[in-house]
């Protein structure tokens, strides 16, 4: 095996813009590769901004100086768990990089993989990490597979953009409201949505707010798509929420729909979205519009299960 240094950037230290490109560019040909890229939305963008609030990054280097791997760790909100995401580079694997990276983590911290096939099964069983969560990955055809009801907003209900400068503050509420008990989405906070507003791919058109007529500045449920690559052939359901107020009158579906709507008219071939595997009323949902799964993402853990 040969010889791996790997070095922590934090608060202390922080990473430099040398370094966040060079592990941009890893992450990058690892997706090409993998033909799934290693790190998620979130942790990306953690790479992009050199956060350092939460989180902590490492990198991997070979005996030769060259970055071969790398691992980043976000502290979990409200008494969750952290969570993890590591890689190695495609030609660096098999000595040893992924476990380096893997001992200089946390030890209570919870590892995402996304995609199947990759390698990350036979590490997990080879260094003791359990699944503990899983997200599924769903696509449907927006060009053809089975229709779609049309998209009628129960009485009271209009649909309209997100429109930057009003609708910022709502929207984090109510976020926040429907998604109380998920572990990230729900902490979301104005710096996470002026990030997004900040990406190439942010199209407030495609930022669906149902409001009640009567009240058209709260929001009732909202269906934020996203189409990234911006001129690419597939949309995703990026976040899709009902308030708890507003539960229970069809709201999530008909939202679902109008998005749906909105991403064919673009043009796009096929819509993809991401949902946690036990969230049984959503995953209803999009199985009965026609979504089927894909791909799982799966969280390990290390640590011994909790006693009972
Ligand atoms: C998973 C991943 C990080 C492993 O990195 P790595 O540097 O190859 O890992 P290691 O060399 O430390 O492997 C440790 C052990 O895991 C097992 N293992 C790792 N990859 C394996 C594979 N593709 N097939 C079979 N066993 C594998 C082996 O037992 C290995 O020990 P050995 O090489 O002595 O037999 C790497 O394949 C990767 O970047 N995959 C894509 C991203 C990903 O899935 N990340 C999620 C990790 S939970």
């Amino acid at each position: 095996m040969q010889p791996l240094n790997v070095v922590p950037r934090d608060h202390r230290s922080g990473l430099s813009a040398t370094e966040a490109g060079q592990v941009l560019t890893l992450a990058e040909r690892a997706g090409e590769v993998d033909g799934a890229p290693p790190l998620s939305e979130q942790f990306r963008l953690s790479v992009e901004a050199r956060a350092t609030a939460g989180v902590g990054h490492l990198l991997a280097y070979a005996a030769d100086g060259a970055l071969v791997g790398y691992a980043q760790c976000r502290s979990g909100s409200d008494g969750e768990p952290g969570s993890a995401e590591l890689f190695v580079a495609p030609t660096a694997r098999r000595h040893g990089a992924g476990s380096a990276l893997l001992d200089a983590l946390p030890p209570e911290v919870r590892l995402w993989s996304h995609g199947d096939g990759l390698g990350a099964e036979a590490f997990a069983a080879a260094r003791g990490l359990r699944p503990v969560r899983a997200l599924d990955l769903l696509g449907r055809s927006l060009v053809g597979g089975p229709a779609w009801p049309p998209p009628t907003l129960p009485e009271g209900y209009a649909v309209r953009s997100f429109e930057r400068g009003r609708d910022e503050e709502a929207w984090l509420a109510v976020n926040a409201a429907a998604f109380a008990t998920h572990p990230e989405q729900g902490s979301w906070a104005r710096a996470d949505l002026e990030q997004r507003m900040a990406q190439p791919w942010f199209d407030p058109e495609g930022f669906l707010l149902v409001v009640p007529v009567s009240a058209p500045d709260r929001i009732a449920a909202f269906h934020w798509t996203k189409v990234d690559p911006p001129d690419g052939h597939r949309g995703e359901v990026y976040v899709l929420g009902v308030s708890p107020e507003h539960q229970g009158r069809g709201l999530g579906r008909a939202a679902t729909v109008l998005g749906l709507e909105h991403l064919r008219r673009r043009g796009l071939h096929d819509a993809l979205l991401y949902v946690d595997e036990d969230n049984a009323a959503a995953l209803r949902t999009y199985r009965s519009l026609g979504f089927a799964g894909l791909q799982a993402h799966r969280q390990y853990a290390r640590s011994a299960p909790d006693p009972g």
